[in-house]
């Protein structure tokens, strides 16, 4: 088993549309802003069906396993949690799917209870704990699930690890380093970004240090809504692949990348690590095409 090829499939940003009527008990604070968003902007943005052929063309290529790095929700409402776990139930069962929250998930503080309670088993080590991070093995790859959901306030979409998860992220780098697996870190904003401020990971800075020092393999990650890779300074001159991957739902002609989701293959031994990233995703036509491959190596 150790040198079989491993296929990772990677989406994100599902923003599940549409959006079911809030009560008006729900329409407070943050919620109406978000509100206000999703009727002005976002509901011509995200679309079903669009999602439901990404999602198909995707099960077509039979990856052997699925990421999912967050925004499944949008203003936190009630019933998008249980909707969200019918999706990705759709998607596979939970030992097939990974799943780590982004800042639409964890909207409003309320949200955190929902998320955990609903989509709690695709959030989990292999033992079935919850936490982050957790850490799942498959073949000779790690899965190493990070949140970086935090409530915040209105007109906010930042992030935060926290230095308790980045610690443990430290020590979970080491201990999968000496056992010579693949290191994929999932969370839903990106290390390394252009987008402003306020939509930002607040201590990126520390995570890209943790990264520097204890290494990993791969980074995946969604919340910009664009096809990106920056490579990260890794240990001793090496560099790791950050790839990010617009959000699953978008229809072409906003100014994010239209839907896409990546496949990556990944061979070989430490080392001697190969990984060739395939993009396949809506075109300016509105079919679903081969978009890229590339060979990532440091
Ligand atoms: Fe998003
Ligand atoms: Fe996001």
């Amino acid at each position: 088993m150790a040198d079989r090829m491993f296929t990772l499939a990677h989406l994100s940003d599902p923003h599940l549309a549409p959006l079911p009527e809030p009560s008006w008990g729900e329409l407070i604070g943050k919620r109406i802003t978000g509100y206000v968003n999703w009727q002005k902007k976002r509901r011509f943005i995200h679309d079903p069906a669009t999602l439901a052929a990404i999602v198909a063309d995707m099960k077509a290529q039979a990856p052997d396993h699925i990421a999912v790095t967050g925004d499944l929700a949008n203003i936190g409402l009630a019933a998008e949690f249980p909707r969200g776990r019918e999706w990705l139930d759709t998607l596979g069962s939970p030992d097939k799917v990974t799943f780590v929250p982004g800042n639409h998930d964890i909207y409003v503080r309320e949200a955190a209870v929902f998320t955990a309670r609903q989509w709690g088993a695709y959030m989990t080590d292999d033992q079935g704990a919850g936490g982050f991070p957790f850490v799942r093995r498959r073949n000779n790859i790690a899965l190493i699930g990070l949140s970086t959901g935090v409530p915040t306030a209105p007109f906010l979409a930042t992030g935060w690890l926290g230095s308790k998860q980045l610690a443990e992220l430290a020590a979970t780098l080491n201990e999968l380093n000496k056992e010579n697996l693949f290191r994929v870190i999932l969370l839903h904003h990106p290390p390394e970004t252009e987008a402003s401020q306020h939509k930002r990971l607040l201590d990126a800075h520390v995570l890209k240090r943790v990264i520097a020092a204890h290494g990993a393999d791969l980074v995946l990650h969604g919340h910009d809504h664009l096809n990106m890779i920056n490579w990260l300074d890794g240990p001793k001159g090496t560099r790791v692949p950050a790839v990010g991957v617009s959000s699953a739902s978008a229809l072409p002609g906003s100014d994010k990348d239209p839907a896409t989701y990546n496949i990556f293959r990944i061979d070989g031994t430490r080392g001697g690590w190969q990984c060739e990233l395939m993009s396949r995703g809506v075109t300016s036509s509105g079919e679903i095409a081969q978009l890229r491959t590339l060979a990532l190596r440091d």
